[in-house]
């Protein structure tokens, strides 16, 4: 038997029970993954009050963890016992544009997530880890860190020298933060807090915005620009946000629409959207290919994501809670 954590009769973090469950063993084709620590998506939250999309109980949550590969099955070539490893958020998508069945097994909902010590996942749903990253490092990778990379690496295709705004100081955020400097790119944070912007600041932000403070942040963004507007904005905050951005993005700029911190719909004026010409791109993590981009880059930097704070296995539940009250900086972790 091994520990786990299940939502269970209903949805809600009241109903998250820590449970026992079989071990799993690995069938064709199938590796065994020792959890060794797992990291918090706002997601995860949204997913356990039932606001996720997944609608199958019992569920064990949490698409993001980091451990070693203790069993292979027959015709496993791609790892081998012994390797370190990060469960891909997305099961099925390897490589290539996304399609509806490469995006159909995200871990977490509606698959089983990793908040349990083993997981039996494809060999395929894999992918090795830099070696200069603890195992709660690279647990912050397979959704926050890729989502970030694809977003301003991959769709906003971004370059030295320009101005990339980033939403808050949470997990998405903070890896856009990192990703855009180490591409040379300017970078400007907004966030509710100075304390945490001082923080972004002394992570490489040029600039910063406390959004709480300076309610018309998109104004403060133009300012900082000249009056011409960012090249890309990394919008997670969604309804309250979207306007905002859309006036802070310079003409033929992008917005990656990403999360929805603050709503799920809004209003927005379409003329914006086509006398400024702008992309906007909606996007959902990233394929494995992507992933392996994204840690030979962080490999090479010696990148090392943000953790604002680790919690143990059985304080899982203070880990969420934590997540929900807002006041991390990056990412929470859980250690096994
Ligand atoms: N599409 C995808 O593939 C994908 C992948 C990952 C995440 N997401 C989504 O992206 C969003 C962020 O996820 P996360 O895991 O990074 O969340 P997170 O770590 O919980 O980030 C929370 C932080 O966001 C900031 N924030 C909250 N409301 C805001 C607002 N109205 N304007 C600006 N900033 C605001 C706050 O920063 P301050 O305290 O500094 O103000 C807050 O601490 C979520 O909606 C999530 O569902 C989507």
């Amino acid at each position: 038997m091994m520990r786990a954590f299940e939502v269970q009769e209903a949805w809600g973090l009241d109903h998250l029970r820590r449970v026992e469950r079989p071990a799993p063993a690995a069938q064709d084709g199938q590796v065994v993954v020792r959890i060794r620590a797992a990291s918090l998506n706002y997601r995860d939250l949204l997913t356990i009050e039932g606001k996720g999309g997944t609608r199958r109980l019992p569920l064990v949550p949490f698409s993001d963890g980091a451990g070693e590969v203790i069993a292979v099955g027959a015709n496993v070539r791609r790892v081998k016992v012994g390797d370190r490893v990060c469960p891909m958020f997305f099961q099925s998508w390897i490589d290539g544009p996304p399609d509806a069945a490469k995006r159909s097994r995200p871990l977490g909902g509606p698959l089983p997530g990793v908040l349990q010590d083993e997981i039996a996942l494809d060999a395929d749903g894999v992918s090795p880890i830099p070696e200069h990253l603890s195992y709660e490092e690279a647990a912050t990778l397979p959704c926050a860190g890729l989502t970030a990379w694809r977003a301003l690496m991959i769709e906003g295709g971004l370059k030295a020298g320009e101005t990339v705004l980033a939403q808050g100081t949470g997990g998405v955020s903070i890896f856009a933060l990192q990703f855009a400097k180490m591409a040379g790119a300017r970078v400007i944070v907004t966030s509710s807090s100075d304390e945490k912007l001082a923080r972004a600041r002394a992570l490489g932000a040029d600039a910063t915005i406390n959004y709480r403070t300076t309610p018309d942040w998109a104004k403060a963004a133009l300012e900082l620009t000249g009056g011409v507007g960012v090249d890309h904005v990394v919008e997670v905050g969604g309804a309250n946000t979207l306007n905002h951005s859309l006036e802070a993005v310079r003409v033929g700029g992008k917005i990656l629409v990403i999360g929805v911190l603050s709503g799920f719909s809004q209003e927005i004026a379409m003329p914006v959207l086509f006398g400024k010409n702008l992309t906007m791109v909606g996007l959902s993590v990233g394929s494995r290919e992507m992933f392996e981009g994204m840690c030979a880059a962080i490999a090479r930097h010696k990148m090392k994501p943000v953790i604002d704070r680790t919690f143990d296995f059985e304080q899982t539940p203070q880990a969420l809670a934590h997540m929900k009250a807002g006041a991390h900086f990056g990412k929470i972790c859980v250690r096994y």
